[in-house]
């Protein structure tokens, strides 16, 4: 991608001349306005200096593949074939293009121009500012095998953002991670291929970062971010990403082995529902969380009994209290 070097010179915030510009990629200064066109194409907003030369609004903390795989230990990192981009639709959807002789293989953008969240829903994901991360593996557990599978995801990025000194985390069934009481990051778990006996499975983690109120007029449910809990660590995203990655290539060994069991009791402690008034996005169900069973559904007390909820058929709100 052509604008990468020109994006690493501008991720300073500093004010960089066109001729400066221009001399540090061997390019015409035609060639760098082009570029920077380019970037405000996807989303960057460039401050034009008459006379002077161009800056981003601030400094970008970009991701960078040896930076990332630098907070991956080696037997976690040797499993993992990396692949990082400026801007994608979707970074679910790119997993396929990578056949792999690696266990797992991970995607990250910078941005995604059409990201998808649960139930359809789209998944805001400005430039630079939080993390778009897909991973995909091939289990042999089978579909029947994967109960609980979305719940352990969560255990394991929650049990990465607490290494990194992140406090005040918990789980909205079945995997929003929230953060002082606000969504910090979503999942979405995909799974295709033979489903009874191997298959695949593609997850997703939308993680935000250092999103602002600008960035975000279109979110439509009470969100937080590190940066807004000030709990980014001092390797920035880079950091982020890997140690999430770390932590799920490890919680994933561990699932393919022992299934959700392992998992129970720590997505147990961190339950942001269990003892609350909750209702079920457009049903009519409401009651009190419970918590969760052997599978990982979600149990509620209601007037009419217990009733048990799968994870990908609803979605579950708190009722009258913040958030
Ligand atoms: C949710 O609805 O809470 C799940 C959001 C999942 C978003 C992530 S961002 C990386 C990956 N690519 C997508 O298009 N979606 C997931």
């Amino acid at each position: 991608m052509p604008s990468i070097p020109l994006i690493k010179i501008l991720a300073d915030g500093g004010l960089h001349s066109g001729q400066d510009l221009a001399r540090a990629l061997g390019v015409s200064r035609t060639a760098v306005w082009k570029q920077l066109s380019h970037l405000e194409e996807q989303g960057l907003e460039i401050k034009r200096i008459k006379g002077q030369g161009y800056s981003l609004a601030g400094p970008l903390d970009l991701l960078d593949s040896d930076a990332l795989l630098g907070w991956v230990p080696g037997h976690a990192r040797d499993g993992i074939d990396l692949h990082l981009h400026q801007s994608l639709a979707s970074t679910n959807d790119c997993l396929s293009d990578y056949p792999s002789a690696k266990p797992f293989t991970v995607c990250l953008a910078e941005r995604q121009t059409t990201g998808r969240g649960r139930r359809g829903r789209p998944w805001h994901s400005p430039f630079a500012r939080n993390l778009y991360l897909s991973l995909a593996y091939d289990s042999a557990r089978g579909v029947s095998g994967l109960d609980g599978l979305s719940l352990v995801i969560g255990v394991a990025v929650t049990r990465a953002l607490t290494t990194m000194g992140a406090a005040g985390l918990s789980i909205k069934w079945p995997n929003d991670i929230w953060m002082g009481g606000r969504k910090l990051a979503g999942i979405l778990v995909e799974l295709s291929g033979d489903l009874q006996t191997r298959c695949r499975v593609v997850l997703g983690l939308g993680l935000n970062v250092y999103m602002g109120a600008e960035d975000a007029a279109s979110i439509d449910q009470p969100w937080t971010s590190l940066a807004q809990e000030g709990a980014v660590p001092q390797g920035g995203r880079n950091e982020v990403a890997g140690t999430i990655l770390s932590e799920l290539v490890n919680a994933l060994g561990q699932f393919e082995q022992a299934g959700f069991m392992a998992f129970r009791e720590q997505w147990d402690r961190l339950d942001a529902l269990k003892g609350r008034d909750v209702c079920v996005l457009g049903q009519t169900t409401s009651g009190v969380g419970l918590g969760i069973d052997e599978r990982g559904a979600y149990c509620l007390e209601t007037e009419s009994g217990k009733v048990s909820l799968n994870a990908g058929e609803v979605s579950i709100r708190v009722e009258n209290s913040a958030p």
